[in-house]
């Protein structure tokens, strides 16, 4: 999935800003299982790279469990939400921050080049077949409130450049990527960007064993929403199936 965003948003780069040569100071802003971060630093030896993350998924045994780092300067438990980010120079060549950002919470003492890659859930629909009384935009409809109640809203504003820009920074680019649920039965490309895409996000949606859609909603709903657990399972069952039909016209911006 992490190499579906990666390969297609980033034209199978890393990054599309230009970088100047020479020796970098790099910033990597939620840094999850830390691959961004560690191959950055395969691709740029010389340069300074520094993860954040409340989290500490990054690796640390290679398969021989002997302690590793890859030359990456790990800084697990540094929360976003808080004033101190535990970094004494703000100043970066390159700040990148891959998935959940939520756009505009830039710390204002860090300044740099930056690049967002974020997926928005809402599932969009251009044709007229996505009612508001369907179950996919009721599904939706419940977990934007339940999330906003929650203090973390899972949708986007329509104009996110605005909102960069309030956050002080100049848009140089912002590209959206359409990413459908269904897969598309005429076009049998795989190395077209857009199949491969939907193939991944296809895996990560519907693989039954993963569960995916009823993870994200279970908690949301019930404990913001009071929904029981039994409603939401048979609403999201309902919003799978939607989803997952061969002709299923929804799709979300990455
Ligand atoms: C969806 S993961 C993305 C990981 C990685 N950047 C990627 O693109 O694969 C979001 C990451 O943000 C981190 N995160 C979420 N809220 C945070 C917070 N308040 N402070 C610090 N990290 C946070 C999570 O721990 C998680 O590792």
């Amino acid at each position: 999935m992490h190499n579906a965003w990666y390969n297609v948003a980033l034209d199978n780069r890393l990054h599309l800003a230009t970088l100047r040569p020479g020796p970098l100071r790099i910033l990597d802003i939620g840094y999850g299982t830390g691959i961004w971060a560690v191959e950055m630093k395969k691709i740029y030896p010389d340069s300074e790279i520094i993860a954040i993350d409340i989290g500490n998924d990054h690796p640390t045994v290679d398969e021989d469990g002997h302690p590793v780092h890859h030359g990456v300067d790990w800084r697990p438990g540094v929360d976003f939400m808080q004033e101190d980010w535990g970094l004494k120079d703000g100043s970066f060549d390159f700040i990148h921050a891959g998935m959940r950002w939520k756009l505009g919470r830039l710390h204002p003492q860090i300044s740099g080049q930056a690049e967002f890659l974020e997926l928005d859930w809402t599932p969009r629909c251009d044709v007229a077949t996505s009612p508001a009384s369907s179950d996919v935009s009721r599904w939706w409809q419940a977990m934007k409130i339940a999330s906003t109640s929650l203090g973390k809203p899972l949708d986007y504003p329509a104009d996110i450049e605005t909102l960069v820009r309030r956050a002080g920074c100049t848009v140089l680019n912002h590209r959206v990527i359409d990413v459908q649920t269904a897969e598309d039965l005429f076009n049998l490309n795989a190395d077209d960007p857009q199949i491969r895409i939907t193939h991944w996000y296809r895996i990560f949606m519907f693989t039954p064993a993963y569960k995916t859609l009823n993870g994200m909603s279970m908690a949301l709903l019930t404990r913001q929403l009071g929904w029981t657990p039994a409603d939401v399972a048979a609403l999201v069952l309902r919003v799978n199936y939607q989803l997952n039909l061969t002709h299923s016209p929804y799709y979300h911006n990455l």
